[in-house]
């Protein structure tokens, strides 16, 4: 049952699509008191567990540390972070009572899960206006799909999307693009996209190509869909400030960026240089951002990525000149030690800073709106621009867009990547443990960076990413400029990496059909092992293991140098070793095994009396035989 509670006068989010009567705050059942911040606080026994919050890091049991819903460009995913891209502001409480809470509110949330007290959760809302629903139910799963029924089915991407993609930011002339077609057929690789980083654009210009490397870009895209293989290129949220580029010019005329307070266009600096950014809280400025993508689509282009638009703000004019007075101040001094630290704080308060997020304005409806007031709705409403105009212009399941940022109510849309994570060991299982926390938020096409996006890959690390990212919708391998190059063929021998995306190809059928099962009935793809065995003890703790799907357990090998893992097998389940053509299977009983695994094999679990169906292998999803499907076991 859910109950929908209502504080002052919230702004629509537009995340939920149901109508709920509202329910009289006398009957909120947890203790919440109003003021300049809405809290909220509920005591917290011994074992009960906590679940959600989407894209985070740390565990999947979010229990004992304290989160922030502020969507950030935040390149470092370690464990004292407070906040990613993403605000997902849903958490289901599974103790002697079990409940859901859903805090609909755009601006700054703080959760503090037994943080300051380990027996009490308290969250803060930064403000007075919000809806909250309180959900309860049987199970964490039917809490979460009562949930999604009233947020609305999750996106669904065409089946191409499901293929394996390559990215890197630094591919930039077409022979680059070729040379990655060219290896992964080559070396009998699968691929079925190709990913177009900022350099594809004239001067970081969004909806421009650069004439000079694309002479003739719409053959350039026809040539490369004949061989199968889908470009996608990305858009970020700043919009270049140039006299004459023509999106500028007319989000200008309209009026269609955001304001500082004196109503001129605000400026900061992103990778163009100084921007506008498009108010996307404008419904006017929304529809218009989002016909732009014509631009590319004209060319044959059909799916994009859209980055940069939690906001991410390198500089504000404003921030710089304070930033270089402060440093002009401390240098008229005699600088010591503290007079450096002082300094090099002047110059990274510079990024992202939350002065500047309070000095600029939407226009929604008419109302002038603080952003910082609506902050974590901005990139989601950004990529419901694209995800709208796509549905109206081309229909449902035609184009392919994910998302930096996000907020629930922009996976009815769009899917999302968790951003610029390492090529470390300990994000391979970042990767895996948010896989369920989004997919309760409604984030079903979703995946990391595989391989990592900074620092550099190695040849195990990016064999054993892979042998988790087979099992993610979105799987794309992508790293940063100035890393070690990590497509699967730059590591000598290509057969491991044959091997490993040999069952991606296989398993698409079944993941695609899971994929479209979820998004139809509001159920996770990927389940902790405590939402089905809620009585097993062991099963309850396990964060390095999930369910895929009703038939299947994934446990991923995380760590280097080693030749296969410990599994704790919740029930009877058949053993898989998938690589290549080839199968092993093992029937195994429940309780903890080791269990032994190389680097070209992809580690399965069925469960007792389940099966799935396997295709034979493809090197991209155009030949993909999903008709004739064999069976698993
Ligand atoms: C951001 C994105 C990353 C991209 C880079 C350059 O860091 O998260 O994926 O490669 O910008 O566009």
């Amino acid at each position: 049952m859910i109950k929908k509670f209502r504080l002052g006068n919230p702004f629509n989010t537009e995340a939920v699509v149901s109508e709920i009567k509202l329910s009289g705050l006398k009957s909120f059942p947890l203790t919440l008191s109003e003021g300049e911040k809405t809290v909220i606080k509920f005591s917290l026994d011994n074992d009960d567990m906590i679940f959600g919050l989407g894209e985070t890091v740390r565990g999947i049991n979010k229990r004992g540390w304290i989160y922030e819903s502020w969507c950030s460009d935040e390149t470092n995913h370690t464990e004292d972070k407070r906040s990613l891209y993403g605000a997902h502001n849903f958490i289901v409480v599974n103790g002697g009572e079990k409940f859901g809470l859903f805090v609909d509110f755009p601006s700054k949330i703080e959760w503090d899960l037994g943080y300051r007290n380990p027996d009490e959760a308290v969250i803060e809302i930064y403000g007075k206006d919000a809806d909250i629903y309180y959900i309860s139910g049987e199970s964490e799963i039917d809490i979460v799909k009562q949930f999604r029924k009233i947020i609305g089915k999750s996106y669904i991407p065409p089946l191409w999307a499901f293929g394996y993609q390559q990215s890197c930011w630094g591919y930039a002339k077409q022979e680059d693009f070729v040379n990655v077609r060219e290896n992964h057929k080559k070396n009998n690789l699968p691929l079925d996209c190709i990913y177009m980083d900022i350099d594809y654009m004239e001067r970081f210009k969004d909806f421009t190509v650069n004439k000079e490397l694309f002479p003739d870009f719409k053959a350039f895209v026809d040539e490369m869909k004949e061989n199968n293989i889908h470009l996608i290129p990305i858009i970020d949220a700043g919009v270049k400030k140039e006299k004459g580029y023509f999106v500028y010019e007319e989000g200008h005329e309209k009026g269609y960026f955001c304001t500082d307070k004196d109503g001129n266009e605000f400026e900061c600096g992103v990778w163009p240089g100084i921007v506008g950014l498009p108010d996307f809280l404008n419904k006017d400025a929304r529809r218009w951002f989002g016909s732009k993508y014509k631009a590319l689509t004209d060319m044959g282009i059909d799916g994009f990525w859209n980055d940069m638009n939690e906001p991410a703000i390198f500089y504000s004019v404003n921030g710089l000149e304070k930033a270089f007075k402060k440093l002009d101040e401390i240098k008229s001094k005699e600088v010591d030690i503290w007079g450096f630290f002082e300094s090099k704080n002047a110059v990274l308060g510079v990024q992202n800073s939350m002065e500047d997020y309070s000095s600029f304005y939407h226009n929604a409806d008419g109302k002038k709106i603080c952003h910082k007031d609506v902050h974590n709705i901005y990139g989601a409403f950004m990529t419901k621009a694209a995800g709208e105009y796509f549905e109206e212009e081309f229909g449902k399941e035609q184009k392919l867009i994910f998302s930096r940022a996000s907020y629930i109510g922009a996976h009815r849309t769009s899917g999302i990547w968790f951003g610029d994570n390492f090529s470390w060991w300990e994000h391979i299982l970042l990767n895996l443990k948010m896989l369920p926390s989004v997919n309760m938020c409604g984030f079903l096409y979703c995946g990391a960076d595989l391989g990592g996006f900074n620092n550099h890959a190695t040849r195990d690390l990016l064999l054993r990413w892979l042998a988790l990212g087979v099992f993610t919708p979105l799987m794309r391998n992508h790293r940063a400029l100035g890393t070690r190059a990590q497509e699967a063929y730059q590591f000598g021998d290509c057969k491991d990496f044959a091997d490993v995306l040999a069952v991606r190809y296989r398993l698409i059928p079944y993941i695609y059909s899971t994929f479209r099962r979820c998004s139809e009935n509001g159920d996770m793809m990927f389940k902790p092992l405590a939402f089905e065995y809620p009585e097993d003890k062991v099963a309850r703790e396990v964060e390095d293991q999930l369910m895929l799907g009703e038939e299947c357990m994934i446990a991923p090998v995380y760590e280097q140098n080693k030749s296969g893992r410990n599994v704790y097998l919740p029930e009877d389940m058949t053993f898989v070793k998938l690589s290549g053509e080839n199968v092993t299977k093992k029937e195994m009983k429940k309780g903890l095994h080791y269990v032994e695994i190389s680097l070209n094999e992809v580690p399965l679990f069925i469960k007792n009396g389940k099966n799935i169906k396997l295709s034979k292998p493809a090197l991209n999803t155009a030949k993909l035989d999903t008709e004739n499907l064999e069976n698993l076991l």
